[in-house]
Order: structure tokens, then sequence, then C-alpha cells
């Protein structure tokens, strides 16, 4: 886990120009690792994103009895066929995970050992109880220190599914209870907002039969069979950084190959078309469930909208970048409806506003959002708040910035995106550690 820091500088007023591959998608790494390793049989799994992020669900997952081998771009992991493993009782760092953490409390709270659950500084500040007290609804015996970790999870005699109404658009919640309900017996159903549906599509491909309508999940408990392989498609939460750096530059192009295209992640898209922006996207596929294409981005002059609601929970951790486009468009946006933002890995209303404020973007804060006005970024230092997609935000903005940009705390681009500076300066950015 990162524990150096590091500051970097990003040299002001770039092109970007190129064609590129992104790693593979965090959101299905992780549940690639976790499925396979609760699956019967062995599961390969290529292009997937090694990171401190998924390293940290690897980690945990070997502590259930499965056997997870790397080798270069690929994991071959041997489940433990939905065994409720025994033992004594673990302490897991989940490092900044909060998705490990969160998706694991399913499964944790069906074994036979008692476990201890904790992170970084910025895990142990967020909310937990979101996952623990529909867990516990299921008989899970989980405390959680008011409402943040350390979490403690005691072994029970057996989980037992019921229904649920989750109100939150979160898919961390919805899949934690559907990674538990893997080891009751009845059928339940879970009514909830949308949010991004990988666990569905994955449990879906090891044999679990999952239906959806409206907003209600119906959940069938079954055995989960490997289907020897998954393909993990880039990641466009990553993909994003360079998706809204060529349309605020001047002059860029850029082409992204092979990007999960999962419509309940590309709500950023669609906002940034609103907003003008020239996005085309080329050869649709599906694989393993998930639709996949190439992304053709340019730079486009972009006007200020107000984002509908529907859009917000579709680009949740794409908000950030989408504040930096706000910042370079004509009048006024207005982001609201995203409270969430505030339980991220940072506060990310608080992040942005006082990110924006050292750019000399004006910009008003509420509790749900931001209105922000469109004019020049100006060079400064900023802080990243332990947060990767801050960082990364920051770092972007060197692209229409009149000087400089210096990032305090950018070690955390790892825990999502650690090729980040590599692939960026390799299609025309200067980014460099700062002494
Ligand atoms: C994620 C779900 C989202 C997202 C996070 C990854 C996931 O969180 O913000 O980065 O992989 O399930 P919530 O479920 O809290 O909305």
């Amino acid at each position: 886990m990162s524990e150096k820091n590091i500051n970097l500088i990003a040299s002001s007023n770039n092109i970007i120009k190129g064609c590129i591959e992104i790693p593979g998608d965090k959101s299905i790494t992780h549940r690639a690792i976790i499925i396979s390793s609760i699956a019967d049989g062995k599961t390969k799994i290529n292009r997937y994103l090694d990171s401190e992020d998924t390293n940290a669900t690897i980690d945990a997952c070997r502590h259930i009895g499965a056997e997870i081998e790397k080798d270069n771009e690929t994991l071959i992991i041997k489940g433990n066929n939905l065994e409720r493993i025994q033992g004594e009782n673990i302490e897991i760092n989940f490092g900044n995970s909060g998705t490990s953490m969160r998706l694991m409390m399913g499964i944790l709270s069906a074994q036979k050992f008692s476990s201890t659950l904790f992170g970084d500084q910025s895990l142990n500040q967020r909310p937990m109880n979101r996952i623990s007290n529909p867990l516990k609804m299921m008989n899970g015996d989980i405390k959680t220190t008011n409402g943040i970790p350390p979490v403690r999870i005691s072994p029970v005699d057996k989980i037992r599914n019921t229904d649920h109404i989750i109100t939150i658009a979160s898919a961390q919640i919805k899949s934690a209870i559907m990674l538990a309900g893997l080891y009751g017996q009845e059928s339940f159903k879970i009514t909830t907002p949308h949010s991004r549906d990988h666990t569905e599509i994955m449990l879906n491909q090891f044999g679990c039969k999952i239906s959806t309508e409206s907003n209600a999940i119906k959940f069938t408990p079954s055995k989960l069979t490997s289907p020897n392989k998954i393909n993990i498609p880039g990641d466009i939460s990553s993909a994003a950084f360079f998706i809204v750096g060529s349309i605020i530059s001047k002059d860029s192009q850029v082409k992204i190959k092979n990007v999960g295209l999962n419509p309940l992640r590309t709500g950023f898209i669609d906002i940034l078309k609103m907003m003008g922006a020239n996005i085309e996207i080329t050869d649709l596929k599906e694989i393993n469930g998930e639709f996949v294409g190439n992304i053709n981005v340019e730079s486009s002059p972009l006007i200020g909208i107000t984002i509908p609601k529907d859009l917000i929970a579709r680009s949740i951790d794409e908000l950030p970048l989408i504040v930096l486009a706000a910042s370079q468009a004509d009048g006024k946006t207005s982001l609201r409806n995203a409270e969430e933002l505030r339980f991220k890995e940072s506060d990310r209303i608080l992040s942005m506003v006082k990110m924006m404020e050292r750019f000399g973007i004006s910009i008003d804060e509420f509790n749900d959002g931001m209105d922000i006005y469109g004019s020049d970024i100006k060079g400064n230092r900023v802080n990243s708040y332990g947060d990767h997609r801050i960082a990364m935000t920051a770092l972007l903005a060197s692209l229409v910035s009149d000087g400089d940009i210096i990032v305090e705390d950018a070690v955390n681009i790892n825990t999502s995106f650690p090729e980040f500076t590599e692939i960026a300066n390799n299609i025309g950015m200067n980014i460099k550690v700062y002494d």
C-alpha cells in the first residue's frame, strides 16, 4: 500500500494526441476476483487491473481459501465453491479500497471465522453502516465503529435471506447483499435505484440467474460455476481523464480502444455531449455480458448546463472531471443532487470547490453539489486530499492552465490507475515528480 508521499508537477498548455488503451476496469476486476474466488473451478481473468485497490481484494480472497496466481496481465483463480471457511480471527487491511471492503463484508459475514476489517486514513472515515445494516437483517453479526471502520465480523450459523429496500443508488450496497445472499437459501428482492450492475452481470456469467424489473432485483442463490475465462474491458473511469482532457484542450484528438461502455457507467459522456462535446463511439460489441467499444474524441467548445438528476448515479466517479469541464464551458453549470460525492475517497464536493478556488474559478458550494462559472484556469499548487481522482483531475487542468500545476500528495493515483502518468506523457502531457 502507498506510504511515501509524492508531489507531481504538470506543465501547462500541452496538446494531447494519439491512440491508447487503458488498463482493465476496476469495478469489474474486483467482481471477477471475488466471484471466481467463491466459484467452483478455475478462472483465467485476462487484462485485469493490477492496482493497489484490486490487490487488496486479492489479499482478502486468499483469506477465504481462494488460490490466486498472477501471470503478467492474467490472474488464475481456483475458487472455494462457496465453502464457508473455518479459521482463526483475522485482520484484513483494505488500504484505500471501499469497494473491496464493502463487497467482502458480504462474503466475510458468512464465514466460520471472525474478522476485523480496516483501511487507510481515508477508508477509515467512510460509512460502513450502509452495508452492515442490511447484512444484519440477514443474520450477519457485524459491528462497525460508530458507523465506520474498523468493522468486526463474527461467525453465524447461517445467512437468512430477506427482501431489502435500499434508498441510496449504490452498487456496493446491493452487491454486498447479493454476495451474502449466495450463502442463504431463500430467493429475495432488492428494491433500489439504478447503479452499476457489474455484480449482476458477473454472477450471471457464473450461472447465477438474476432478473431485474424496473427498480427491483430478484435474486435466487445458486451454485457458481466458472466460465473458465473472463476478459476485462478497459476502465471507462480512467479513460474519462483523457476524454475530458482532449475536449478541453485546443487541437487535441484521442482514440481510446476497448473501453467498457456499460450504460450505467456512461452518464458523463451524455453530460459532455449535452455540453457540446464531440465524442464518437465505434465498434460496439458485447464481451462477457459487458458492452465494449472504441471512443474517438476531440477538442470541443462547451456550454454550461444544468446536469439532469438521472445522470448523477451513472456518472458518479467522473463528476470531478465534469467540474473541470464545466470550468472551461461558456456560462454556468449546475451540478446538484450529488450528495453521495461527500462519501467518496475524499469529500469530493469540498475537494473540487477548494481546487477550483485555487485555480481562480468562481464556484458556489451547496450541500448536494455546486454551481461552476466557466473562465480561465491559473496554474497553482493544490492538494489531492489523498484522493486519486482529485489528483488526476488536477493534473489534467494543466492542459488549459496559464501556468504549471503542482499536485501535493498524488501517490494515491496508484490505487486505481498506476499507468496514468506514463499514458498521459505518451500522448503529449508533461507530468513529473516534483521534489
Ligand atoms: C463502485 C461503486 C460506486 C463507485 C465506486 C466503485 C463499485 O460506489 O463510486 O468508485 O465498484 O461498486 P457506490 O456503490 O458507493 O455508489
